[in-house]
């Protein structure tokens, strides 16, 4: 395996290097096994083209240009303006585009300026997987309006037969829809939506019908050609701030870092069923590859770990607000009976949490360490391995 990627990899080289790769590549196949591992990584894929479906954790700017835009001081550590995300910088998103050296994905909402060429994100801060949460852009509202963009650019490429670059060379060519990868990453608000609405057994009751609908889900973009899957599993909801301050109240609810056990519980048994459902997925999608990706383990590590990784204490988010009882929004100064009361946030990377439930960019960058290179995945390819899961 190793021989063969190097020859790919060095196929334009002159013939003298190429025989001495040859040979230190033969050298190398003689390593023991983790040596092999570390060797296949360099076997990319060459993903192009990234299709993204999800909630705010990897939202770039859906919720704010289709419902209600994210406001300052969003955005103020990388982007210097709100930049659609509920952050202060990057997302996980956004670092794994970086890592496929890929541009940021552009919002499939948003009207102005995007360019899709590598990609779009159809994810909406909000959404859940099934209908009826808190955004009407639900997993198959995403799902439809993949559908429709890649209808459209199919058209677009026959109507225009490779002219037009100025329309054409902002969209994905219709041969990337099964090249590409495609990222999901949503059901923290089927959880959180059924915690603050009905008890914890009914959320627990209610995950089987939650997976059908991730599992059709899946389907569907099978169905229109895609093949390779890199799926987030949902994190530890009981360890967000906010989940913390509303649900500490019951004795026993907290665990030994301080997260509320009975939400990490439900999450786990989500994630353990999710797995299930992605292990049916490869046995029904027989020319898919399907990665599992651990973010709960990670996540729960960043805030186990804050003080000894160079954080607060992780209940201390940075971005307070109106609903966490604060006077004064986030980023805002305002003149209360005449005393200035600010409420600024001075060091973000300080902090694993940036508003009490969407992590800093500094937590982001942590974890998205820890899951690209695949030692969370299951099978255990880096991500831009993922078409050979
Ligand atoms: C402002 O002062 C009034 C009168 O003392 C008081 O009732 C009110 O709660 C104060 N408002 C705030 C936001 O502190
Ligand atoms: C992946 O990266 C993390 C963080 O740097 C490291 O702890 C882990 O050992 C790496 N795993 C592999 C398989 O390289």
């Amino acid at each position: 395996m190793l021989l063969l990627a190097s020859a790919v990899a060095i196929m334009e080289a002159p013939t003298l290097l190429w025989l001495l790769l040859v040979q230190l590549a033969g050298a190398l196949a003689l390593l023991p096994e983790t040596d092999a591992v570390a060797g296949t990584r360099t076997r990319t894929c060459g993903f192009q083209v990234l299709f993204n479906f999800g909630d705010s954790n990897s939202d770039t700017g859906g919720a704010s240009a289709a419902l209600l835009e994210v406001n300052e001081p969003n955005g103020e550590t990388f982007f210097g303006h709100p930049s659609g995300r509920r952050c202060d910088g990057r997302l996980i998103i956004d670092f794994v585009a970086e890592s496929l050296k890929l541009p940021y994905l552009s919002p499939y909402l948003d009207s102005l300026d995007t360019n899709f060429r590598h990609g779009v994100n159809f994810a909406t801060g909000g959404s859940s997987i099934r209908p009826g949460g808190y955004s009407p852009f639900h997993l198959s509202i995403q799902i439809n309006q993949f559908i429709r963009f890649k209808s459209r650019v199919e058209d677009l490429y026959a109507k225009f037969k490779g002219g037009n670059q100025q329309l054409l060379g902002k969209l994905p060519r219709p041969q990337d829809f099964s090249e590409a990868l495609y990222t999901l990453d949503i059901g923290q608000n089927d959880l959180s939506y059924g915690f603050q609405y009905t008890t914890q057994k009914q959320v627990r009751a209610s995950i089987p019908d939650i997976l059908t609908q991730f599992s059709h889900a899946v389907h569907q973009l099978y169905e229109q050609g895609a093949r390779f899957f890199w799926i987030h599993n949902t994190g530890p909801i009981g360890c967000l701030p906010y989940s913390i301050l509303y649900d500490r109240s019951k004795p026993g609810n907290l665990d030994k870092i301080g997260c509320v056990e009975p939400q990490n519980k439900v999450a786990r048994r989500f994630n353990t069923e999710l797995k299930r459902t992605v292990r049916e997925l490869r046995e029904q999608l027989t020319e898919a590859a399907l990665t599992y990706v651990d973010v709960y383990s990670i996540k729960y590590e960043i805030v186990s770990q804050a003080k000894n990784l160079g954080f607060m204490e992780p209940t201390n988010f940075c971005c307070r607000s109106s609903i966490f009882g604060d006077a004064v929004n986030c980023g805002k100064r305002e003149v209360v009976n005449g005393t200035v009361r600010e409420n600024l946030c001075a060091h973000p990377s300080k902090h694993v949490s940036w508003d009490g439930i969407h992590y800093s960019e500094a937590a982001n960058k942590w974890v998205v360490t820890k899951i690209l290179n695949g030692s969370s995945s299951s099978p255990p390819v880096p991500i831009d391995a993922a078409c050979r899961a």
